[in-house]
């Protein structure tokens, strides 16, 4: 897992080998100056000798400043190395992301790839931070310090060594217990953001059905829970704090008592004393830092695990060794297809689909809610695989085509599809990044959205707010069509497109897709017959399965379904705006 983590530091390896040594120099200079100050005691105050005092003093200020250019270097590199990473992390990642079939992101939800994105990259970067300045810079300055206290005074230096022992047995029991709450927050984050994201991404409907109160329940649940196992944690680490300072104190009385002794006796002097109690200062620190550092990284483990997860996941759907880069027509057959979203699922959501579509064809699709429609057309473009069977597009298997060259050749447009942030014309060109304004305003008007297109005082160059909020229903699904047209594909496929556009408009759309593109394949999914009966045949789906595929009139004269469907919808309690129909 750290493997997979550390080869994203690339081209910040440099900066991560910077840091470490920095921090290095830093303890070695901090452990030089309590050294120099005992000398200025010892042999300039005490013997009253200025030109010592002014030499080792001059020495002094050489080793700070020393000691803090390193320790802003290493701070600097430090935030630079860990800043680096973190952006490599987020970049990989969402590079990795679009290359994720529909499948791979049901399998993460959208709310947990963002969440990792951002919460646990940030984890992972102030780990590594604190890891590169710490990890070196607290054992070192531990063990310089220990060893220059051993030197001065051996006997008095061990008292420094139960000390360690003391603390850090102690410590470690405390942070082990903390640590589990630690990790038991962050799945809880999870929660939290997932009732976030769907709160706020569907803010509209929550207060369509005045839900907030609901909704505030839920979020101030999760977020309840996030505080009190953090003051669980807390409460373990609290201690940590007073015990180091209890540990601290005891130890400067210990050696003030036993050192001022010495002292009298002459096997001590007053410098030496001095830098002793400095020293005392720098070891127990440097144990609570790398404590600290502990928890940390356990902290992070988390995270990075749930990052790795993302990082090696495997997209189901891959190009093929020689790719087919030109689809040759818009013909679709379908071949003893099985299909079920899950692998281990028992029902499958497609079965036994056989089909013939000749390229050019207009072929209707209809079918009660659930029975597979969408994902149906969603084989086509090569959203999802097959499970069984195979799936032909211009006479080849959609396995064959390159996924860019396929998609840019059928071009869906989605149930829920969305529009992005942008001018119109910013949104039209997601279908061809070439295409001209006349060309988007031909699309526009194929798809009649260059009538209410019109009546924005700013035209073409009107903005669209995130997901398209600012447009009506109808609106932004002809803005949706209009787009998928622009690609100029073999195979267009509506998939309930024209819900919410009105049966005159819904008629006019149909009509020019059968005048001005008549070599497109085209499907049409639909819920009103009207929407589908002029097709040149129509499909109709039951659970999956085909029911029923023929002429409008084939259908009415054979096809229960179809032709219950028709009557409940002509012979009153269809739709109501039907008398329109052109
Ligand atoms: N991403 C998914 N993961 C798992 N199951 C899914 C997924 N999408 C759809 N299903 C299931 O597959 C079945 C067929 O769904 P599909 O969306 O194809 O129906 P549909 O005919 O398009 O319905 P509608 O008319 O409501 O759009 C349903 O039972 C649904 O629960
Ligand atoms: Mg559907």
């Amino acid at each position: 897992m750290f493997q997979t983590l550390l080869k994203e530091v690339r081209e910040y390896k440099r900066a991560s080998i910077a840091t470490p040594l920095f921090m290095l120099l830093e303890v070695l200079m901090e452990t030089m100056i309590p050294y120099l100050m005992a000398s200025i005691i010892d042999k300039g105050v005490n013997a009253g000798d200025l030109g010592h005092i002014y030499r080792v003093g001059g020495l002094m200020i050489v080793a700070a400043a020393i000691g803090l250019f390193a320790g802003m270097a290493g701070g600097r590199y430090g935030a630079k190395a860990s800043a680096g990473l973190a952006r490599n992390l987020r970049g990989s990642m969402f590079d990795h992301i679009q290359t994720f079939s529909f499948a791979n992101i049901d399998k993460f939800s959208t709310a947990g790839l963002v969440t990792r994105l951002t919460t646990d990259v940030t984890n992972i970067q102030n780990a590594y931070q604190m890891m590169l300045r710490m990890m070196m810079r607290a054992p070192a300055s531990m063990v310089c310090a220990l060893v220059m206290a051993f030197t001065i005074n051996a006997r008095l230096a061990s008292i420094y060594l139960v000390a360690v022992l003391f603390l850090g047995v102690i410590l470690f029991f405390i942070i082990r217990h903390a640590t589990r709450y630690f990790r038991m927050a962050f799945p809880k984050y999870d929660e939290l953001n997932a009732s976030v994201q769907e709160n706020v991404s569907a803010i509209r409907v929550v207060k369509a059905y005045v839900r907030e109160e609901h909704e505030t329940t839920k979020f101030k649940k999760a977020s309840e829970n996030i505080y009190r196992i953090f003051v669980k944690a807390e409460h373990n680490v609290i201690f940590n704090a007073p015990l180091m300072q209890f540990t601290v104190y005891t130890c400067i009385i210990l050696i003030s008592w036993l050192g001022a002794k010495m002292i009298v006796s002459d096997t001590l002097t007053t410098g030496e004393l001095m830098s002793l109690l400095t020293y005392c200062m720098n070891i127990l620190m440097s144990l609570m830092m790398l404590s600290m550092v502990f928890v940390m990284l356990s902290m992070s483990t988390a995270s990075a695990e749930r990052i790795c997860e993302v990082l090696n996941e495997k997209s189901d759907l891959s190009d093929p060794e020689n790719p087919i880069m030109e689809v040759p027509d818009g013909s679709i057959a379908f071949h003893h297809v099985d299909f079920s979203y899950k692998k281990d699922s028992q029902e499958p959501v497609l079965q036994d689909i056989n089909l013939d579509i000749h390229s050019g064809e207009t072929i209707g699709i209809i079918g009660a809610t659930g029975s597979a429609k969408s994902s149906l057309v969603s084989l086509i473009s090569r959203l999802y695989d097959v499970s069984a069977g195979e799936v032909l597009v211009g006479g080849h298997n959609v396995k064959e085509y390159e996924m860019e060259a396929l998609r840019n050749q059928v071009s869906v447009v989605l149930q829920n599809n969305v529009l992005f942030s942008g001018t119109i014309y910013d949104n039209l060109r997601w279908g061809n990044l070439q295409a001209t304004d006349k060309e988007c305003q031909e699309a526009c008007r194929l798809a009649c959205a260059d009538e209410f297109i019109h009546t924005f005082p700013q035209g073409y160059d009107t903005r669209i707010e995130q997901g398209g909020n600012n447009v009506s229903g109808g609106q932004k699904q002809r803005l949706c069509v209009a787009r998928a047209l622009l690609k100029k594909p073999k195979i267009l496929i509506l998939d309930d497109s024209t819900s919410a556009v009105d049966t005159a408009t819904d008629a006019k759309i149909r009509r020019a897709f059968r005048e001005e593109i008549p070599d497109t394949t085209k499907l049409i999914i639909a819920q009103r017959i009207s929407s589908v009966q002029d097709a040149d045949r129509i499909l109709v789906l039951e659970e999956g399965r085909i029911n029923g595929f023929g002429t409008h009139k084939e259908l009415l004269a054979g096809n229960a379904i179809y032709r219950e469907v028709y009557e409940s919808q002509t012979k009153g309690g269809g739709d109501f705006d039907e008398k329109k129909e052109v």
